[in-house]
């Protein structure tokens, strides 16, 4: 048996996002974002028809979930504001969302939980998309107002900020598939989209220093560890290009300020690069990010490319090919892969090639679908993958910090089973089992397991 502690003042905690457990109260104020409105025009296009107004209902149950994390032992907890709550129509403040907000924050204080705010998760306003969303330029000036906004309402208590999480994910999901609104493929947009997502970051980093109210800014990425096929040239060189465009792409210039030049090479080849904005490297030079979180869930793996490049249908994938690994490990209640050691090899490439900035896992979690299976007679779901995935990703994380990772928190994904934008409930995260239908939280056989974990530092194992 082995004990592993972790560093003293460790976060230990939860993640979770506005739209994905908000939901909507007639009379809170909240403007109308791409969610509200896909699922409006689409609904089918949603796992069960079911849409983010049926969430775990935090705007008014944060009470009641505050003090249930308060019985997981947190010491901390990340979600997101809700831009088209706070600001629905532009410069006009929903003072029910200030309210909120600062109920929400003003508890999470009281109980001993510390508030990591975050700016964007997924969840344009539509009135901004209506104008191309992250594609127009002028959304640059819209999130560092939307940003000192918050700043200036909320920067007296919230001393940990991000800017975005996984900004990657409405490019790949948004405009190279069709999983987010407005679910297009196209590479230039797509590349647009990436481009004024990090001027964006780095103009709210800016806003935040010229705030002068102390504290931390930093951007959550969803790191996925490239592992190449083989030792070939090419696999090597496929997995040197997955790595390049999904991780990179937001990886560099956060943390050191500037875009991989052989990014901006390739694209150049291609003539992918978008329409400059003067003053762009400058601006990231001058705002990199105080800490980094990472998001791990699973590798990729990659070989080198199948098919020939179409000048005229690039994507990522024109660069490199996903292959299956015969030895990979899956979840078998969603199919993603449990490579628990990619989360040390991140540990270990930011220590190395990212000046081993300050950072902490911000995400990670196993999502099981219909997980109802395993609950037992007195409706305790039973779900001891989900304390084996963790603890075996700890193990791994406790193994980086001992050789000088730089890692400062442990937030799982999630607190409550939550809304997973097309999936919906299809796949459950939560340490409490969420009842839909009467919006009753049981924990888990893995919340009373983290609980401990968290209240002692560590486990034994
Ligand atoms: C990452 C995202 O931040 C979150 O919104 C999502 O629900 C989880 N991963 C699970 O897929």
């Amino acid at each position: 048996m082995t004990h592993y502690t972790f560093p003293d003042h460790f976060l230990w905690g939860a993640a979770a996002s506005a739209t994905q457990t908000e939901g909507t109260v007639p009379g809170d104020g909240k403007g109308e974002n791409i969610w509200d409105y896909w699922f409006k025009e689409k609904p089918h296009l949603f796992y069960q028809q079911i849409g983010p107004g049926k969430a775990s209902d935090f705007y008014q149950q944060y009470e009641t979930d505050i003090t249930l994390m308060k019985t997981l032992n947190f010491n901390s907890f990340r979600t997101s504001l809700s831009w088209s709550r706070l600001l629905p129509n532009g410069k006009t403040l929903n003072q029910e969302a200030v309210t909120f907000y600062n109920n929400m924050i003003n508890e999470m204080i009281k109980q001993g939980i510390e508030p990591i705010i975050n700016l964007f998760h997924f969840d344009m306003p539509m009135y901004l998309q209506d104008n191309g969303g992250w594609e127009n330029p002028d959304i640059i000036e819209a999130f560092r107002y939307y940003a000192q906004t918050a700043f200036q309402l909320f920067g007296d208590r919230v001393k940990r900020w991000t800017t975005f999480n996984e900004p990657i994910v409405p490019v790949e999901m948004g405009y190279l598939n069709t999983y987010h609104y407005p679910a297009v493929i196209d590479m230039k947009r797509a590349v647009t989209v990436a481009y004024h997502s990090m001027l964006s970051s780095a103009k709210a980093i800016e806003a935040f220093k010229l705030e002068k109210i102390g504290g931390e800014i930093g951007i959550i990425l969803n790191l996925t560890p490239s592992y190449p096929r083989s030792d070939d040239k090419e696999d090597q060189q496929g997995a040197y290009l997955a790595d390049l465009f999904y991780n990179r792409s937001f990886l560099d210039p956060s943390v050191l300020g500037y875009y991989p030049g052989d990014l901006l090479t390739l694209l150049d080849t291609y003539h992918l690069l978008p329409e400059r904005i003067t003053g762009d490297t400058t601006l990231l030079k001058a705002n990199t990010v105080d800490f980094l979180g990472v998001n791990y869930y699973q590798p990729r793996r990659i070989k080198q490319s199948e098919a020939p490049i179409d000048d005229k249908n690039i994507t990522p994938e024109s660069f490199f090919s996903y292959y299956q690994d015969p030895n990979r490990r899956m979840n078998p209640y969603r199919g993603w892969e449990i490579y628990e050691r990619g989360l040390y090899d991140i540990a270990m490439r930011i220590k190395a090639d990212y000046q081993n900035i300050p950072w902490y896992v911000s995400e990670n979690g196993m999502g099981v679908s219909d997980e109802e299976r395993f609950m037992d007679k007195d409706g305790v779901i039973q779900d001891d993958y989900r304390i084996d995935f963790y603890q075996e990703h700890l193990k791994w994380l406790h193994l980086a910090i001992e050789e000088g990772a730089n890692c400062f928190g442990f937030h799982a994904w999630t607190f409550i089973d939550n809304w997973s934008w097309l999936n919906a409930y299809k796949n459950r995260y939560g340490f409490y089992r969420l009842d839909l239908d009467t919006q009753e939280r049981t924990v888990k056989k893995s919340g009373q397991w983290f609980s401990q974990v968290a209240q002692s530092n560590g486990f034994s194992h």
